[in-house]
């Protein structure tokens, strides 16, 4: 059974809960503002700069002139459509603004590693994919989101159910305290996704078979989640997120705190992961985002600087800015 996430699809066009301004008119190619993008680009002369066109005049929010290069559309390379697209994303702390204008077309049955020095935005954007901002007291976020074609900022959304649809994972392994059966069984049964104990024990074991932690477990399904290893916790927390059903799971991080060999099993479940899901990865490991993604997105300083098919952003990136981050000189 798949979760809806509208309320009331019938309302879906109401306007904004409290926070994401209203954008009407939005043009849906609108491009990603780049400043300064000619004094940082390499000069290649064999580069086909054709895509950047002028902007003669300041923007709407009064940024310089700038650039737009146009936001990326039909990935080549990747296996699915469009599945989540934002647009002229903005993210403001209180007065602190975290977040500049993102558009970016996320594609489905994909992994999108988002890459970048720390402080640029990255778990900021991963946010406002499933409205985890809206937790965040003081936080505002500007643009617009869409899931399949629809605004995930109105007020037909209850983020409760697009949370579930947008499943997250974190750095740190955030199991319930309970068991390993219950810490996948709780979203089923909170969302009413199952009518009975079988059913229910049908799921679980489904769940954790996908995040390939069926066999180590299975004998001790009624043990604490948090006596497992730091591993096995996050391929558990994969699995709880799994087992409702998501359509998107996006990744913090998720193999910082974990050892090498505990680390090489999270990305072969990416990778498998990725037929079924559209997976967005958040890492500071170049060779991690080279290993398991196939489109990157690369952020500086709260802006989206360049994205592209990850052989491509790691091999001839078009701007200086990612040339030098991937190379290792800042960050
Ligand atoms: N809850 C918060 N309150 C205030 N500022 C925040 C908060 N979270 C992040 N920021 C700020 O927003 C910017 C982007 O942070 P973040 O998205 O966490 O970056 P990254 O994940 O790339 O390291 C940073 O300057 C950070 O200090
Ligand atoms: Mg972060």
């Amino acid at each position: 059974m798949k979760l809806p996430f509208f309320h009331n699809p019938a309302k879906a066009s109401d306007g904004r809960e409290g926070g994401a301004s209203d954008n009407p008119g939005l043009p849906l190619m609108g491009g990603q503002i780049v400043p300064g993008v000619t004094d940082t680009t390499r000069p290649d002369e064999t580069r086909d700069e054709s895509f950047l066109t002028p902007e003669p005049e300041a923007d709407a929010r009064g940024a310089p002139a700038a650039q737009r290069v146009p936001a990326v559309t039909a990935a080549s390379g990747t296996a699915g459509p469009t599945k989540i697209m934002a647009r002229d994303v903005s993210v403001f702390y209180g007065e602190k603004q975290a977040l500049y204008d993102v558009s970016l077309d996320i594609p489905d049955k994909t992994v999108t590693a988002l890459i970048g020095p720390s402080g640029c935005g990255k778990s900021t954007f991963l946010r406002t994919m499933n409205r985890m901002n809206d937790t965040i007291q003081g936080c505002r976020v500007t643009g617009r989101i869409e899931m399949d074609g629809n605004d995930i900022n109105t007020k037909a959304i209850d983020p409760v159910l697009l949370r579930a649809q947008v499943g997250m994972v974190f750095q740190k392994p955030n199991p319930f305290p309970k068991t390993i059966y219950e810490n996948v069984a709780y979203g089923p049964k909170i969302h009413g996704l199952t009518t009975n104990k079988t059913e229910l024990d049908g799921v679980v074991e489904a769940s954790l078979k996908r995040a390939g932690l069926w066999e180590e477990v299975a004998d001790r399904l009624h043990s604490a989640g948090t006596g497992l290893s730091g591993g096995q916790q996050q391929r558990l927390v994969i699995a709880r997120a799994i087992a409702v059903n998501p359509e998107v799971i996006l990744m913090d991080e998720p193999c910082s705190a974990l050892d090498p060999i505990a680390t090489a099993k999270i990305e072969e479940l990416i990778d498998e992961l990725r037929e079924r899901y559209c997976i967005v990865i958040v890492t500071h490991s170049m060779a991690q985002a080279a290993r398991v993604s196939q489109r990157t997105a690369f952020f500086h300083m709260g802006r989206l600087v360049e994205t592209g098919n990850t052989e491509e952003i790691f091999t001839n990136p078009r701007e200086r800015r990612t040339l030098d981050y991937i190379t290792g000189r800042f960050g």
